[in-house]
């Protein structure tokens, strides 16, 4: 209130100045420059046969010529009461406006986890658990050479089973969302929500 009128007084003192200054503030605040604090954001839809957010993607772009990926789904936030920006469409529910951030996620393929293990455990010296994985030519050498006589077969269980070995199409293993994956973690000012613990 207090702040109301002093601005109309500064108004009435130069409305032309004051008044251009504002509206130049306001078309210029995009939603996606809000500083953390001045948004939250909702926890990502979890999508049940990827068990990642919702809309996960693997982006590429080229960096010092080299290309790289980055995986990310959208999800819904919204600003904090007060806070306005260009972008977003106004919520009464909320009280703010929502709008898109991008969130870090697992780009997934098809290939789940729990059979990849299966199959390295019981068929891994047929080279069975490579082939799934997408590695044809390891998997059919462990094939014919009894999975590289046993050992093989025992050292790629351990590095399934580690997680070392992946998809050979560079995606992620399918695992629950709340289940034994392996997390890297990181410290990024700009994530606004927490992974809500489950054990
Ligand atoms: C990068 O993405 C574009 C468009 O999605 C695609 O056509 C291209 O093949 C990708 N490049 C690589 C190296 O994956
Ligand atoms: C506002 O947000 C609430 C909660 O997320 C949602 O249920 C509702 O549909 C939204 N309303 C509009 C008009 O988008
Ligand atoms: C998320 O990132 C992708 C790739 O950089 C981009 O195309 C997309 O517009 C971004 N979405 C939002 C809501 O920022
Ligand atoms: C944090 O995330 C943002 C957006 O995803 C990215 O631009 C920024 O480089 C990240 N910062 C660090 C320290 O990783």
């Amino acid at each position: 209130m207090l702040l109301r009128i002093l601005c109309l007084c500064l108004l009435i003192v130069n409305p032309v100045d004051l008044s251009n200054i504002e509206q130049e503030q306001i078309t210029r605040l995009k939603c996606s420059d809000l500083l953390v604090g001045q948004y939250r954001c909702q926890h990502p839809t979890i999508d049940e046969s990827t068990q990642e957010p919702r809309g996960c993607k693997r982006y590429n772009y080229t960096w010092n010529d080299e290309v790289k990926f980055v995986d990310m789904a959208p999800i819904q936030c919204y600003t904090a009461p007060g806070i306005v920006c260009d972008g977003g469409v106004y919520n009464d529910t909320l009280d703010g406006y929502v709008f898109e951030r991008n969130t870090s996620c697992r780009w997934t393929n098809g290939k789940y986890y729990r059979t990849t293990l299966a199959l390295s455990l019981f068929l891994g010296v047929f080279g069975i658990d490579r082939l799934y994985l997408g590695y044809y030519v390891t998997g059919l050498l462990k094939l014919f050479t009894c999975g590289f006589m046993l050992v093989g077969a025992l050292v790629d269980f351990l590095l399934i089973a580690l997680q070392v070995l992946t998809p050979a199409d560079g995606s992620h293993y399918i695992i629950d969302y709340y289940g034994p994956r392996l997390l890297w973690t990181e410290f990024n000012e700009t994530r606004t929500y927490l992974k809500p613990q489950h054990y």
